[in-house]
């Protein structure tokens, strides 16, 4: 076990979710998400084939990436990641999450990440028990605990993975891995998903849901 203390673990995260954006006026969205305060952009990559929706991918990330200084936090929702991880990487991806269902390597797909130069992170569906992770807590940086099935902004957060939550948390033991969440975070949930020892939290439609003039404020509530 490595029990780095670093920068990388300090403080609470707020990403917000372009999934939840007015896809016609995207580059808009992102500048006004870094004034409002957000902390990493999470960007939803979905191919219809993991997950029952298809959203966007590499040529809509690539030209947002000179917008903002924001890390760009991938959560690649497709089968097989393996086959496009140096194409997020080269859009200007800076944290790259795999779900551990979509591959059947994935000590291999960390392994890429890393080498590729960017955070390496991994993302469970609810009903993916976290011992899967017990032989890559050594290479990952970030762990996404979904707490609704993935696919769609706007869904109710499944209460039954708090517990998930804090046994990951314990899990985790001092090494420097963030702990994130997403789906249904809001105001009511996120103190929720924090007490029970997440400190990275995606939101889409609890931010980018309602007028921009108020996400600054959001994106300060969902902190705490
Ligand atoms: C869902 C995506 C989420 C989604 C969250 O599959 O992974 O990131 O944007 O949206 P909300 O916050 O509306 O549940
Ligand atoms: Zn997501």
């Amino acid at each position: 076990m490595t029990k780095t203390p670093n920068s990388w673990t300090r403080g609470r995260v707020v990403a917000p979710s372009l999934l939840a954006a007015d896809f016609s006026r995207l580059a808009e969205c992102v500048v006004q998400l870094q004034n409002a305060g957000a902390d990493w952009l999470h960007l939803d990559v979905m191919d219809g084939c993991f997950v029952p929706n298809i959203s966007f991918g590499v040529p809509v990330i690539a030209p947002l990436r000179p917008l903002t200084d924001l890390p760009f936090d991938c959560h690649l929702m497709i089968d097989n990641p393996e086959t496009y991880l140096s194409d997020f990487a080269d859009a200007g991806a800076d944290h790259i999450l795999v779900h551990v269902e979509a591959t059947h390597h994935l000590n291999r797909c960390l392994e890429m990440i890393a080498d590729l130069g960017c955070k390496a992170g991994v993302a469970l569906n609810p009903a993916t028990p976290i011992d899967v992770l017990d032989h890559v807590l050594d290479q990952v940086s970030l762990i996404l605990i979904m707490t609704v099935n993935p696919g769609f902004g706007g869904q109710s957060f499944i209460h039954a993975m708090l517990p998930k939550i804090s046994a990951m948390r314990a899990r985790i033991d001092g090494r420097p891995i963030r702990l994130e969440v997403d789906g249904g975070i809001n105001v009511e949930t996120a103190p929720l998903a924090i007490a029970a020892g997440a400190d990275t939290l995606v939101a889409g439609s609890a931010i980018l849901g309602e007028a921009p003039e108020t996400w600054g404020a959001r994106i300060k509530t969902l902190r705490g």
